[in-house]
Parts: C-alpha cells; structure tokens; sequence
C-alpha cells in the first residue's frame, strides 16, 4: 500500500475511497462464488439463504455497524500510509493488540492473566521504542516525511488501532452467536461497506471522480494492493471465525518482520537503528508472552 502511495509517476494518484470500494465489491463476488461452493452450487439451497436474510433484517442490520467502522478504517489506513514510512506505521498499528484485548473483555466476557495483561504492556513499550526518534531518523524521516506529516499519520493509525478493536470484536460476536456461514456474513458486511465506502468517495472525491473517472491513475501496483486488501479482509473473517481476534493478533506481528524486510528493500524512506529492533523485538516478545499459556496444549490448540 505505502509503496502504492508513493510511487512516483505521470498524470493522477489514484483515489484511495475507489481502492477501498472496489475491494470491497471483489469481496463480494469471492464470497457468493463462496456461497455457492458452500452449498454444492444447489441454486435453491441458496435461494432459501438468501429468504431468510431478506426474512430476518434485524440480523442482517447488526454488520451496518462493523461495515461503517471497517470503511472508516481503511480510509484512515491509506491516510496513515500516506504519512508515514511501511515499518513504523505497521509496528504501530499493533497497539491494535491492546485495544482488541480490552473490547473482547469488555463486549465479550473474556478473562486475561496476568502475564497476558503484562505483555499488552511491553508491547507499548515496544511501540514506543519504535516510534522514537533517534537524531539522525529524524532528519532523514523529516527530509522525507514533515512532522506534521507524521503526527496526521499517527493520528490515523490510533484512530484505526480503536476502530480495529472494535469492529473485530463486535464481528466475532456476530460470527459466534448466529449460525448463519462466515461467507453470507461477509456478503452482508461487504454490502453495507460497499455502501459506505461509494459514500465516502462520492463525499471526499467526487469531484476527482466526475473529472477523470473512478478508476484514475490505476496501475498494477493498485491492482495488485485492491486484491490483496480483498483477500486480506476474507483471510480476517476465517481467522476471526474459527480462532479469535487475539489469536489475530499474534499472526499479525509475523507481518511486522515481513513489512520491515519489504520496506528495507523496497523503499528508501526507511532505516532501522537499534531502537527500532529493540521496539520490534519487544512487540514480537509481548505477542508471543501473551500467548503463553494462552490455551493448555490440547487438540483445540492444534486445530487453532
Ligand atoms: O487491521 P485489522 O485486522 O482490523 O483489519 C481488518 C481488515 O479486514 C479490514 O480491512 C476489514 O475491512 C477486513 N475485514 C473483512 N471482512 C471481515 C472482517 C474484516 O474484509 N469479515
């Protein structure tokens, strides 16, 4: 996404809000093509689901909730990529961890050890340690990327870390207490978000849209971040389906590794000191302290 942002050439950027859209409607098509798969491609069988959706729109109503934030989020992603340097925004993000834990204890009733408490801590010190400017990060990153700049960038990922907690666990609630499949879920959460998110580029682009198009300044870089955000988004729905946002969590600071890996080789905004492994270390430390005895080692663990 970030090197997406930044990659310098002729005519338009493209429009982060048509981004956002268009991979919510590949979304869409993976999950009735899903849908079908589901069902044996039994056109009545889906027909009936389809019946009691329309027949029960409270249900169908509860994702206008995730969808909203999600869209919310995605927006802000792109602000944030667009402010900040790969590495520093994704260890950030990970603070995620923290406010994901919070909601699931307070929306969903789960219990926290200790350690587990403990570890949410060394991750913001982790983060923090990532954040810090040395003397010398800071005038290349400031050459690069102005303070202000930055601060905006911070804000958004903040902004996101909350909206990701939130939403994540609100959609667990859903998977967990219905019965209906993570993919006709999906197909509900990708309709009102497709909704929002046309609003949202019709509110912040459209006069962009109207000039040159929605699809202005498209490349295969954009391409290649709509289907990896689309196939981002249903990989989340599984792991939120049959492990847990915490769980999540965890998997997601392999990303850090890989993100910092990328961003070396990739983009030349980005140098790693000392302290930006020391953070990093200490984000992937906390991660894999929380986990600690997160379950018993039983078949369940396995499975997870
Ligand atoms: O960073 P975080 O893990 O909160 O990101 C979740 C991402 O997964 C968002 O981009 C959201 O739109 C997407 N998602 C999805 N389908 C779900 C749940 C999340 O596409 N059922």
């Amino acid at each position: 996404m970030r090197y997406s942002r930044t990659l310098k050439e002729d005519g338009p950027r493209y429009l982060a809000s048509s981004a956002v859209v268009l991979a919510e409607v590949l979304k869409i098509l993976v999950c009735t093509l899903l849908v079908f798969v589901e069902n044996s491609f039994n056109v009545q069988a889906v027909h009936q689901l389809l019946k009691d959706t329309v027949d029960k729109p409270v249900e169908t109503l509860k994702l206008a909730i995730p969808a909203g934030i999600y869209t919310l989020q995605n927006n802000l992603l792109y602000v944030a990529l667009s402010n900040l340097d790969a590495a520093t925004y994704q260890v950030t993000y990970q603070l995620k961890i923290l406010t994901t834990a919070l909601f699931s204890v307070s929306m969903l009733g789960k219990r926290l050890d200790i350690h587990q408490w403990l570890s949410l801590v060394c991750l913001m010190a982790g983060v923090a340690l990532v954040q810090w400017p040395t003397k010398s990060e800071g005038d290349t990153v400031k050459k690069i990327l102005p303070a202000g700049s930055q601060f905006v960038g911070l804000m958004a990922v903040l902004m996101a870390c909350v909206s990701s907690g939130f939403a994540g666990v609100y959609f667990e609630k859903i998977l967990k207490e219905t019965k209906q499949s993570v993919w006709l879920r999906n197909i509900q959460l990708g309709l009102f978000s497709f909704v929002f998110g046309a609003i949202g580029m019709i509110v912040y682009d459209g006069r962009r849209v109207n000039q040159s198009g929605m699809f202005q300044g498209y490349n295969t870089i954009t391409c290649l971040v709509v289907v990896l955000q689309a196939l981002g988004g249903l990989v989340v729905a599984v792991v939120i389906k049959y492990a847990d946002n915490i769980l999540k969590g965890f998997a997601t600071s392999l990303s850090i590794i890989v993100s910092t890996l990328i961003s070396y080789f990739l983009l030349e905004d980005f140098n790693p000191t000392g302290l930006f492994f020391l953070g990093a270390v200490l984000v992937i430390a906390a991660t894999f302290l929380y986990s600690y005895e997160y379950k018993p080692a039983s078949s369940s663990t396995t499975e997870a």
